[in-house]
C-alpha cells in the first residue's frame, strides 16, 4: 500500500509540473489571478505554484503516459474518468489548478476552478492520499510562517488563503490562511495545524453568507477544543477575504477586517440574539434568549465566561443575578 500511495503521489507531481508548464498558455488563468490582485504570488518567492489544466480530453493522460504511469496509476491518482466505453479522459479541463500539498511539500491532489463553467470547483476525488476532511489549502506553503507564529486563519477555499498571503506585512506575516476546500472543519485539520502551529488563537474569515455562518457555528467547539482563543471575522454580507482583497484598497479593507476579528462566541450569541430581537422587549422574550445562548457561553473557558456575560447582561438590560 505504501508503493501504491508513492506513485500515486508521483503522478500528482507530474501532473502539477505539466499545469505549470502550461499555464502561460491560458490568457483567461492570468486576467483572472491579475483580476483579484494575486498574480504578486505567482512572481515572489513563495512557492505557490499554481497552474492550469488545458482544454482537451487527453492533454494530461497522453502526459503520463509518455512519463511511463499506467492508466491505473492514473486512475488511482484521481486526475482521469472512466468513460461508459472503457477509455480514460482527463479529469480538469480548462481549469485554474491549485495544488493541495502535504507538509513534506508533496503534491496529493488539487482543487480546480473553472473560467465561467459549472461546477466552478471541481477537486480531485477521494483518493487513498487525498481526504479533504485532513487536508488544507496553504498549510505546506506556510508551514515557515505558522512555525514563526503567524495566526491559522481558516477560511473556505484557494482564492481566501491566496489573498491573505498577498497582504504585505512589515514584519513578519501575520495570518495565514488554510483552506477547507469547503465549510467543514475536522479534528484532523486541527490536528495537520498543531504539527506546525503552537498559536494560542486561531480565526475564521469564513463567507459573508449562510454557508459560512452554519461554518462558524459547527466549527466553534472543535476550534475551543484546542485553541486558547477563538476569533472570527465579521465579513461583510456578500463578501469573502478574496472579494474584500480584489476591491479598491483591498489591503486596507482586508487587513482591517482581519484586524477587527471578535471572539467567535461574541459572534454566534449576537447571531442568536438577532432572532429574538422582536421578543426582547417581554421578560419571558430575554429568558428565551438567554437560554438559546446559554450552551454557546457554557462552552467558554472561565476568563471567557465573565465577558460574555457581561455583554449579555447590557445587551439584554438584565440584572446580573438573573443571567
Ligand atoms: N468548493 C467545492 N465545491 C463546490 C464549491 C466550493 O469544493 N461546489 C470549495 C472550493 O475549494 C472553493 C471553496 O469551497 O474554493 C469556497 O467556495 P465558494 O465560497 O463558493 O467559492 P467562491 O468564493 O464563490 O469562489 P471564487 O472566489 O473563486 O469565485
Ligand atoms: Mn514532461
Ligand atoms: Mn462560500
Ligand atoms: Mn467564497
Ligand atoms: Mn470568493
Amino acid at each position: 500500500a505504501e508503493d501504491a500511495s508513492e506513485r500515486l503521489i508521483e503522478a500528482n507531481e507530474e501532473a502539477l509540473r505539466f499545469y505549470l508548464a502550461v499555464f502561460r498558455t491560458s490568457a483567461w488563468s492570468q486576467d483572472y489571478l491579475a483580476e483579484r490582485r494575486l498574480d504578486r504570488l505567482t512572481q515572489t518567492g513563495q512557492e505557490w505554484h499554481i497552474g492550469y489544466a488545458p482544454d482537451s480530453w487527453s492533454a494530461l493522460i497522453d502526459h503520463l503516459r509518455h512519463h511511463r504511469f499506467t492508466d491505473e496509476d492514473i486512475l488511482a491518482a484521481g486526475l482521469a474518468v472512466p468513460t461508459q466505453r472503457g477509455y480514460l479522459i482527463d479529469r480538469f479541463r480548462d481549469r485554474l489548478m491549485f495544488p493541495i500539498r502535504d507538509l513534506g511539500a508533496r503534491t496529493l491532489g488539487f482543487v480546480g476552478r473553472a473560467h465561467t463553467a459549472l461546477p466552478k470547483y471541481v477537486n480531485t476525488r477521494a483518493t487513498t492520499v487525498f481526504r479533504k476532511s485532513e487536508l488544507l489549502y496553504g498549510l505546506s506553503e506556510q508551514r515557515d510562517a505558522l512555525q514563526a507564529g503567524a495566526i491559522p486563519v481558516f477560511v473556505e477555499g484557494p482564492s481566501d488563503v491566496l489573498a491573505i498571503g498577498s497582504l504585505v506585512h512589515d514584519g513578519p506575516q501575520r495570518w495565514a490562511g488554510l483552506g477547507l476546500c469547503g465549510t467543514t472543519l475536522t479534528p484532523r485539520h486541527l490536528d495537520a495545524v498543531r504539527e506546525v502551529s503552537s498559536s494560542e488563537m486561531a480565526m475564521t474569515a469564513f463567507d459573508g453568507d449562510v454557508g459560512g455562518r452554519a461554518a462558524n457555528r459547527r466549527a466553534f467547539p472543535l476550534l475551543l477544543s484546542r485553541f486558547a482563543e477563538v476569533r472570527a471575522t465579521e465579513t461583510p454580507r456578500g463578501q469573502d477575504p478574496s472579494s474584500l482583497y480584489a476591491a479598491e484598497r483591498g489591503d486596507e479593507v482586508l487587513t482591517g477586517v482581519l484586524n477587527w476579528c471578535r471572539p467567535l462566541a461574541s459572534l454566534l450569541i449576537d447571531d442568536e440574539l438577532r432572532r429574538w430581537a422582536k421578543v426582547l422587549d417581554h421578560i419571558s422574550g430575554k429568558i428565551n434568549a438567554v437560554r438559546a445562548v446559554a450552551p454557546i457561553v457554557a462552552g467558554l473557558p472561565r476568563g471567557q465566561i465573565a465577558y460574555e456575560v457581561a455583554r449579555l447582561t447590557r445587551t439584554l438590560s438584565l440584572d446580573h443575578d438573573l443571567v
